[in-house]
């Protein structure tokens, strides 16, 4: 049986790739603030008693992260999967008029939060579960960045600290795929397009369940030559 863990689990797309983890027979540890204290969790548990392991994660938290490889520890000596999907967008500080964060309303206190879930928090993760993905027969490490973290690809302004996270993100997966492909372990980052969550807003164009779905594709297609990659969810290359 294949090991996964989701951080971000109890909602949005997180929850969707904790669901379909499911569905196609892994056993999933569903790491979230609060653990099995969240209802979304508890209802899976209900459906998968055997399957589905509520772990109680704050990314931001180095000693959270470090407790949470012991709680997994308890069940299994290998992960193949980790998906670090937490993420945050941080406080906008704007109005109807401005982007979100603009030059004028950054706050130093927003922006090291920012970066310690999206940047620190996936690195960390790596770190702390890196022995226990080494044991795997094809470890995969799936870190969600945002297209909004493409130098390239950048044409609007604000969301300077998401922004400059998620491209800080995929400078770590790279510096991650450099070190650890010896071991095995392929990392990448992927986009998953625009997504009804609460972070992504009604108007996003695509509902979690069908974001996770391609995700799952996605990294099922793997292979090692992959590592270091920056993917958009269908599968396409996206600009650095
Ligand atoms: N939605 C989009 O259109 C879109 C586009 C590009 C990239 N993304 C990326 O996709 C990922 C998932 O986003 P989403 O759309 O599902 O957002 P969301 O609905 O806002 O959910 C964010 C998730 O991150 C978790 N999280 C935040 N801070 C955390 C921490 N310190 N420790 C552990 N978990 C934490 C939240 O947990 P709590 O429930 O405990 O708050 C929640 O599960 C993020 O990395 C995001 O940047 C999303």
């Amino acid at each position: 049986m294949a090991d996964a863990l989701v951080t971000g689990a109890a909602r949005g797309l997180g929850l969707a790739l904790v669901r379909q983890l499911l569905d196609r027979g892994d056993r999933v540890f569903a790491a979230a603030r609060g653990g099995s204290e969240r209802e979304a969790l508890r209802e899976s548990k209900r459906a998968h008693p055997d399957s589905l392991m509520p772990i109680a994660l704050d990314v931001a938290d180095p000693q959270s992260i470090s407790d949470s490889v012991g709680e997994v520890r308890k069940h299994t000596d290998k992960l193949d999967l980790l998906i670090n999907n937490a993420g945050i967008a941080g406080e906008h500080g704007g109005n109807s008029s401005t982007a979100p964060e603009p030059l004028g309303r950054v706050e130093q206190r927003n922006s090291l939060q920012v970066f310690a879930v999206n940047t620190v928090g996936p690195l960390l993760m790596v770190q702390a579960y890196r022995g226990l993905l080494a044991r795997a027969k094809a470890p995969r490490v799936v870190n969600i960045t945002s297209r909004m973290g493409s130098i390239e690809d950048k044409s609007s302004t604000g969301y300077y600290s998401y922004s400059a996270s998620k491209a800080a993100l995929n400078m770590v997966n790279k510096i991650l795929s450099r070190e650890l492909s010896p071991e095995g372990i392929v990392t990448i980052v992927v986009h998953p397009g625009w997504v009804q969550t609460d972070m992504g807003g009604s108007h996003a164009t695509l509902p979690p369940e069908k974001s996770a779905a391609a995700l799952i594709r996605l990294v099922s297609a793997l292979s090692e030559k992959d590592s270091g990659a920056f993917f958009n969810h269908d599968g396409s290359p996206l600009p650095w």
